[in-house]
């Protein structure tokens, strides 16, 4: 079973909460930031960098909420991979306030749905900017992570 982590990250919030993604799925998965270099390109900073999902059982998406959206980066990749048709995706958002969570999971969903993947799960951690992302926060992002690879493999990736 192969799993991929995929990420943008401004000021290194998401980064910590996608490395303990990393932990909660015992180390195992790629990890791919998102970025754009000045001209407005994709690129990014994982040389095994492939934008092509086919080969992944299970695809983690993450990313900064801003102005209550799914950040662009996110959105575009989510708009631009190849082969995210059918697959399983879990979310991993953070936000520096609570009430932004439905929001940008309601985005997510949406941008999800267009592309014909299949929303699995979401989780969503407060920050405050940074102040907020504890050790429990962290930790919980990783049982979260723990717990939807846990599903994966008890249905058989039938969602
Ligand atoms: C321009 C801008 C817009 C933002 N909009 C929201 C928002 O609508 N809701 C929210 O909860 N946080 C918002 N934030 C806060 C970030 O989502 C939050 O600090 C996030 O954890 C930053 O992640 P990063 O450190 O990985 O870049 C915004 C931040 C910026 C800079």
């Amino acid at each position: 079973m192969k799993s991929i982590i995929v990420y943008c990250s401004k000021t290194g919030t998401t980064e910590r909460v996608a490395q303990a993604v990393q932990r909660g799925l015992g180390g195992s998965a790629d990890m791919l930031r998102l970025d754009l270099n000045p001209i407005g390109l994709q690129q990014t900073y994982c040389p095994a960098f492939t934008i092509d999902l086919e080969v992944y059982d299970l695809i983690f998406l993450g990313g900064w909420t801003m102005v209550m959206r799914v950040h662009p980066f996110m959105a575009c990749y989510i708009r631009e991979c190849e082969n995210l048709e059918n697959k399983i995706v879990a979310g991993f958002f953070t936000g520096a306030a609570p009430f932004s969570r439905s929001h940008v999971r309601a985005d997510f969903e949406a941008l999800l749905e267009r592309r014909g993947a299949r929303p699995f799960n979401f989780h969503y951690t407060t920050t405050l900017f940074g102040l907020a992302l504890t050790k429990a926060r962290l930790r919980r992002a990783e049982d979260f992570a723990r717990a939807v690879l846990k599903a994966y493999q008890q249905t058989g990736g039938a969602g």
